[in-house]
């Protein structure tokens, strides 16, 4: 069977690596080919990313680039059908929620071409949120759900979507975690960007920060920096800052105080090398939640909600929001050592890549595809 593998923006990346590694080292009846989408573009944020996480370079390019969400989406559609039209794959497979994620779904699913969903299930509820419409859209039209965490079949199952395409696998950004740590336990720390930065601070948070809901308004904005300046007298912080977030901070006017060291983007493993050694992480990603509940760092969440309940339920995450006193009021408790602890979640064990493959290699020889 024939599929194309999709991936456009930054957190998509660290997803379909371990995927396409599982594929070039295990013996599927499975043909791949990759679709890069452009949604991300910059060097550091795309392109290091395919070197560092080994991924090869992509068959297809769509070079779709940034715009509004209409824009963006739309593009991508249209340049992603012509390829379904030429290649007829069997199958797509799509990851996490990203308007990449969303625009090839909907293109396959209307050329009877079946969608595989690798992070289904996740719901944060919050419909203002860009990603929760892609998840639920993506979801509406998935044929099969590989999901990381058991509120996701719950999710699922209350909207219908049959017990037998929902498949419980682990996740798959942490079969890459566990991955890198490992590689980058053979590398000599001053070879890092950050070294220096380390070197000076033993003791250290680390901060990212890039949903509209957080970044787009110049007075949350503002209340969110007044915090972790607050937060960087006590404890050093170090903030490699999204592009967006950057081009926001440059249009309101506002400073990052020099108690903030601030970098450009990190690389994966600059970054995992910064916050696997950090005392506590503030962040508004969503895979940073996950990565620090796998690795057992204090993850402080600058949101009111999360899709990835597990990693508040069992794992180190507590959500704050974005009010600067509770902010403060949560780092304080983590740096006295009362942040949660937490344990792994199940299945979050370096193996959901080989469990998705050999379970879509298995439902695609028992139910064919649409056209055969
Ligand atoms: C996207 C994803 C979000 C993910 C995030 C991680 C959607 C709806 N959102 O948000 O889920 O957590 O990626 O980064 O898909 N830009 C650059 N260079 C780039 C890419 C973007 O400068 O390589 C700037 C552009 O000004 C662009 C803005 O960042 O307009 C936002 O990019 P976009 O892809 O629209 O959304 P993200 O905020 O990155």
């Amino acid at each position: 069977h024939k599929f194309l593998i999709v991936a456009g923006a930054r957190p998509n990346f660290m997803k379909i690596a371990p995927i396409i590694r599982e594929l070039q080292r295990g013996s599927y009846p499975l043909e791949y080919q990759l679709v890069h989408t452009g949604q991300h573009y910059d060097k550091e944020m795309s392109d290091v990313f395919f070197e560092e996480l080994e991924i090869p370079p992509p068959d297809y390019h769509l070079d779709v680039g940034s715009g509004s969400h209409a824009e963006q989406t739309a593009k991508v559609m249209v340049r992603f059908e012509e390829i379904c039209m030429k290649d007829r794959p069997d199958l797509v497979m799509v990851v996490g929620d990203v308007n990449s994620t969303l625009a090839c779904s909907i293109v396959a699913k209307k050329l009877g071409i079946k969608v595989a969903h690798v992070e289904a299930g996740l719901r944060s509820r919050d419909m203002t949120m860009p990603e929760e419409v892609n998840r639920i859209v993506t979801d509406a039209i998935s044929d099969y759900f590989f999901v990381t965490e058991k509120s996701g079949i719950d999710n699922l199952l209350a909207e219908g979507k049959p017990n037998g395409a929902i498949f419980f696998v682990g996740h798959v950004m942490i079969d890459n975690l566990f991955h890198q740590v490992e590689k980058l336990q053979r590398l000599p720390e001053n070879s890092f960007e950050t070294a220096d930065f380390k070197r000076r601070h033993p003791s250290y948070g680390v901060v990212t920060l890039h949903r509209p809901s957080n970044v787009d308004d110049p007075k949350t904005l503002a209340g969110i920096i007044e915090a972790l300046a607050e937060v960087s007298s006590e404890l050093p912080l170090i903030f490699p800052i999204h592009p967006r977030t950057q081009a926001n901070i440059r249009k309101f006017g506002l400073e990052i105080p020099e108690s903030i060291v601030t970098t450009k983007p990190l690389s994966y493993m600059e970054f995992l090398n910064l916050f696997k050694d950090a005392r506590l992480v503030l962040t508004d990603s969503g895979g940073i939640q996950e990565e620090t509940t796998a690795l057992g760092i204090p993850c402080i969440t600058l949101r009111e909600n999360t899709e990835r309940p597990i990693t508040v339920e069992e794992g180190t995450n507590i959500l704050v929001g974005s009010d600067p006193v509770r902010i403060v009021a949560e780092a304080r408790k983590a740096l006295k050592g009362l942040a949660a602890t937490g344990r792994k979640p199940e299945l979050w064990d370096g193996k959901a890549s080989a469990r998705i493959l050999a379970t879509l290699a298995d439902v695609l020889n028992r139910e064919g595809t649409y056209s055969s």
